[in-house]
């Protein structure tokens, strides 16, 4: 990325000193780590416009749907920053930055939410506003960070001993500022000695399960194996799975889950063989004004990362492709959603009373143990 200041590091995740977040906001640039380097080279970007953002979140430098709401928010205090800075309109800046974040990825509904948090806060009357968009937007970096600390908590008490799981894409540390959502759980579980293993899928076509999420297992000293996609479902058949863990990019209201494609038949394969189900996501990635998943629109990406494995070509010329990013897990076959504030049972439960009552709640982590009295077992 041309004038994207770059600088090699040690990553150091999950216990010992942890030198960078995924995304975070430094010396008044936006930090990320370039996730289209991994697990070759660890390399830390400085993003100084909303341009570069943008284009870091299209070619998934930067990427998972945590991760994206603190980008969105991010991008639009350093949109307004930028503009003050060079004497233009600020309000027309962060109007101009939050369309073309939002256009980026249309699927997960955090990037979204992330730019609203931080553009509905603008007030052109007020002279110090500037500073106030940038402290909201780092606070929320630290809250990300909390709330899936949270929710590692709150679904390893779902966890059986020595739990065989799998996960698919990438739901780790990587895809919000740390921990992750689906590894937050193993995470936790891992500390708890609940964890035999974790088998992650590789995650065509990019190759996110095989870059990333066996990447951070290995950083964690958790047993990794990778499969191929279409070899879940045989393995999940055989009993050696106790239990599906993934994350999600945008949930209805009627509990329909959008994740990484290739979740779904992972959610079938799953209910057919008496295999737990679980989605851990904030409750930010809970979107009450999409009803189901007609209603989520899906990212199609280019053919050429379909037809091309590290710019060879794979498939013969003139060949199309069918690249949709994500797919939708209908809501019955969901066992149990977690979130920072406990779980919620899709088509079983109120999700919209879910999402209401806690929002009311504002000392999440002293909620925490009486969200767990109300648990559901799997
Ligand atoms: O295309 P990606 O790599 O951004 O897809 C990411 C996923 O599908 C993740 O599972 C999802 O964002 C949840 S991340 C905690």
């Amino acid at each position: 990325m041309a004038g994207v200041g770059a600088t090699f590091c040690p990553l150091l995740f999950y216990g010992k000193a942890v030198q960078v977040r995924t995304i975070d906001w430094v010396d008044g640039k936006i930090l990320i780590i370039d996730q289209t380097r991994l697990p070759a080279e660890e390399v830390v970007l400085f993003l100084s416009t909303v341009e570069e953002l943008a284009e870091a979140i299209s070619s998934l430098r930067v990427r998972g749907a945590p991760a994206l709401g603190v980008a969105g928010a991010l991008g639009v205090a350093l949109a307004a920053k930028r503009a003050k800075e060079e004497g233009k309109d600020v309000g027309e800046a962060i109007s101009e930055a939050a369309s073309l974040l939002a256009s980026t990825r249309p699927t997960a509904v955090n990037l979204k939410w992330g730019i609203e948090r931080v553009k509905e806060a603008y007030d052109p009357g007020r002279p110090q506003t500037i500073d106030e968009l940038i402290e909201r937007a780092r606070a929320m970096v630290a809250e990300d960070e909390e709330m899936n600390r949270l929710i590692g908590e709150v679904g390893a008490d779902l966890l059986g001993e020595e739990s065989r799981v799998l996960t698919h894409c990438n739901a780790g540390a990587l895809a919000c500022v740390a921990h992750g959502t689906a590894l937050s759980v193993v995470e936790v579980g891992h500390r708890r000695g609940l964890i035999a293993g974790v088998t992650a899928t590789e995650t065509r076509p990019l190759l996110q399960g095989s870059r990333l999420t066996a990447w951070e297992l290995k950083r964690m000293g958790v047993p990794c194996r990778l499969t191929i996609d279409s070899g879940a479902a045989g393995l999940i058949a055989s009993g050696e799975i106790d239990v599906v863990v993934t994350g999600a990019d945008r949930i209805a209201a009627n509990g329909d889950v959008a994740n990484k494609v290739g979740t779904y038949p992972l959610a079938l394969a799953a209910r057919a063989n008496g295999v737990p189900f679980i989605v851990a996501a904030p409750l930010s990635t809970i979107d009450l004004e999409t009803p189901n998943a007609e209603a989520i629109p899906i990212e199609l990406r280019s053919d050429a990362e379909v037809l091309e494995i590290n710019g060879a070509r794979v498939a013969p010329e003139y060949t199309q492709a069918y690249n949709p990013a994500f797919d939708v897990t209908p809501a019955g076959l969901v066992s149990v959603i977690v979130t920072e504030l406990g779980v919620v049972r899709p088509g079983v439960d109120d999700l919209q009373a879910f999402v209401g009552s806690s929002s009311q709640r504002t000392q999440k982590a002293g909620l925490l143990s009486e969200e767990k009295k109300t648990q559901t077992s799997l």
